[in-house]
């Protein structure tokens, strides 16, 4: 397979129904984390991975994604005027030199798998990345990184997982494993959101992918899954028969952000490293922590 991947693809066609109302009207992944949106993470994961071409498979109501990527003239234009360097430096590296995005419609939501399977004519014949703003993942190197990385060695598609409860199972793929290299598996099976007793493992699939251009025939195969949707996890299971994936069990922090527990750890995780308010927000929750009432872990044990 090709050596670099510069392609990312980013499905951002779902409806967000989570976080209904905040969603009705403005697409989950321009949810902001402090200061910065979902999308905005994620492609940063991207450009630091070194991929240059943003694929992003939109729906409806999502314009917020292309306006946040595209040049605003008139913005730059106020904040020069203003002499606010430091904003306009922000609003200006949004995207980097020589990093573009490409945005194609998703007409009917019928699943991860045929969102991916959407972006077949940008992508062409070569191995590219999936990312899913979702799952925010803290690491350095980004996560993206450290699976080009195993991917430029081992050349074959490599797929993010992590360690979960046996519990929440049925809300992953969750991976069969063979053979194990310290955190690199060779997938055996996979499946989409096996209920807990029928789970191969707890190795759960977040959303990064490397993928060999291979998988978009699996997908156009492919008959709806879990849910009644295209899903990507049974085409990764089809590519299977045809040559090896690799789980990658990545070393970072992973917030489920299309949770809103999840975007709640990630907001106060992150605010707790901003240079612009960690001081203060910091002050603020030992405040908050001394004034909570007792769990009743702290009852049992008085
Ligand atoms: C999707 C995938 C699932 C994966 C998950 C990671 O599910 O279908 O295999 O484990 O993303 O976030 P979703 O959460 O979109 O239902």
């Amino acid at each position: 397979m090709k050596r670099e991947i510069t392609k990312a693809v980013f499905p951002v066609a779902g409806m967000g129904s989570r976080f209904l109302p905040a969603t009705k009207a403005s697409p989950k992944e321009m949810l902001p984390v402090v200061d910065k949106p979902l999308i905005q993470y994620a492609v940063e994961e991207a450009v630091a991975a070194g991929m240059t071409e943003m694929i992003f498979v939109t729906g409806r109501n999502k314009r917020a994604i292309e306006d946040h990527f595209d040049k605003a003239a008139e913005l730059e234009a106020a904040l020069e005027e203003r002499g606010n360097q430091k904003l306009l430096a922000t609003v200006r590296g949004i995207l980097p030199p020589g990093v573009h995005c490409v945005f194609i419609r998703q007409p009917e939501t019928l699943g991860l798998g045929h969102a991916v399977l959407c972006a077949r004519p940008l992508v062409g014949d070569e191995p590219f990345a999936v990312i899913l703003a979702d799952d925010l993942i803290d690491a350095r190197p980004s996560v993206m990184t450290q699976m080009v990385e195993r991917y430029s060695y081992y050349r074959r598609s490599v797929i993010g997982v992590q360690n979960v409860a046996r519990d929440d199972t049925d809300q992953y793929g969750i991976v069969r494993c063979g053979s194990a290299l310290n955190d690199v598996h060779q997938i055996d099976g996979i499946v989409e959101k096996p209920k807990p007793a029928e789970a191969p493992s707890t190795l759960g699939v977040v959303g990064r992918y490397i993928l060999s251009p291979r998988i978009f025939d699996h997908l156009a195969n492919a008959r709806p899954g879990k849910g009644g949707e295209i899903q990507l996890t049974d085409a990764i299971a089809s590519l299977l028969t045809q040559e090896q994936v690799l789980a990658y069990q990545f070393h970072g922090t992973r917030y489920d952000c299309g949770s809103k527990i999840g975007y709640l750890k990630a907001t106060i995780a992150f605010a707790m490293s901003h240079p612009d308010v960690s001081e203060e927000f910091i002050e603020h929750l030992r405040g908050v922590a001394a004034s909570l009432p007792a769990s009743e872990h702290d009852r049992a044990a008085a």
